[in-house]
């Protein structure tokens, strides 16, 4: 089964044929990041009025580099939410038109189910169950993967998203957005140990708090002005040093009580240098497994909008024309 995935939740226009929710056969990414960089953050009404520009272009292209035309695709899967409704509003309109106008089949796919399952598209994938941990820009949860389409929420931020401390702290350090890479990369030189930032383990549960390590920042700063050259270095090490602490002991200890064996990490901030090794030692450690997507299957793509859309079609779910986009759709 031929699945085209149609992803413009947010600022990256995705475009992806996938063959049986397995084999990606073609990806294509547009992303808007250059637009938005300027405002510190996503414009949504400048995201949508870019995804209307890139999203003919995108899907022509995943097309063309798979080697098919749209006579061969089976079904269309769309991001129908979580997102900015404008965003997704232009996916979900398209994937309808396009339906209406060849009679092919489509089906709404959720983004967060989109970030778990892109896991499948590799060779030795995790069958369910296993617990996997979304850390993205917009989302920082915890869900037990029971089944395809049967999800438990077990953790969550009570506050910011891993990847929105990221972005914010960036913005404090006078970096440019999206933040994560950028201090991924001025860490790699620093001392994790220079900092001693705060770690918010909220009580005995797997829910996390960044909001706390944000205002630490904006302190240090206020006290000892923006750090340059090595000073830049240690803070970005220790900034890092703090999300990725938290982050992988809740994960490892939420496997343990709750038994899960296999683990998996996604969304944007999953391609975070620290937090994949940490995530990976503390898991083998332990003697559980650690699935870790490469990095571009990390970040916002269609191909793993095709996986989740493929899912929902094998467990009967079918788009019709009266589909709605959902920014806050919840998963479970
Ligand atoms: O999943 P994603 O592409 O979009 C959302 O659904 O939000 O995630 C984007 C987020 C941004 O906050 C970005 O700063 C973060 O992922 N990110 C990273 C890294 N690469 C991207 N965070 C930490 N380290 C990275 N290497
Ligand atoms: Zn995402």
């Amino acid at each position: 089964m031929l699945v085209l995935g149609l992803e413009t939740s947010c600022d990256e226009t995705a475009a992806a044929v996938v063959e049986d929710g397995r084999r990606v056969l073609s990806d294509v990414v547009s992303t808007q990041v250059d637009i938005h960089r300027r405002w510190g953050g996503v414009v949504p009404e400048l995201a949508s009025r870019n995804h209307i520009v890139q999203v003919m272009p995108v899907l022509h292209e995943a097309l063309t580099r798979a080697g098919k035309t749209l006579d061969d695709i089976d079904l269309l899967a769309v991001t129908s939410g979580p997102g900015l409704i404008g965003a997704l509003l232009v996916g979900l309109q398209v994937a309808k038109g396009l339906s209406l106008a060849t009679g092919k089949p489509f089906v709404g796919a959720n983004h967060l189910e989109g970030h778990l399952l892109a896991i499948r598209l590799l060779e030795d994938a995790p069958a369910p169950p296993f617990l996997g941990l979304v850390v993205s820009g917009g989302h920082t949860s915890l869900y037990e993967v029971r089944d395809y389409g049967n999800y438990r929420l077990v953790g969550r931020t009570r506050d910011d998203a891993a990847g929105e401390a990221y972005d914010k702290t960036a913005r404090l350090l006078g970096l440019p957005y999206p933040g994560g890479q950028p201090i991924d990369e001025l860490a790699q030189k620093g001392d994790r140990e220079a900092i001693r930032f705060p770690r918010a383990l909220p009580g005995d549960n797997f829910d996390v708090s960044f909001s706390g390590l944000k205002t630490s920042v904006l302190h240090h700063i206020q006290k000892h002005g923006v750090p340059e050259g090595q000073a830049l270095h240690d803070l970005c090490a220790s900034f890092q040093e703090a999300v990725a602490d938290v982050l992988s002991k809740k994960l490892v200890a939420a496997a343990r009580r709750l038994g899960h064996t296999q683990l998996v990490l996604c969304g944007g901030v999953a391609a975070n240098s620290r937090l994949r090794a940490l995530c990976k030692e503390r898991a083998e450690e332990r003697g559980l497994r650690m699935f870790l997507p490469p990095v571009r299957l990390c970040t916002d793509n269609g191909a793993m909008i095709a996986v989740a859309g493929y899912e929902a079609w094998r467990r009967g779910l079918r788009g019709d024309f009266r589909l709605a986009a959902d920014p806050a759709w919840r998963m479970e």
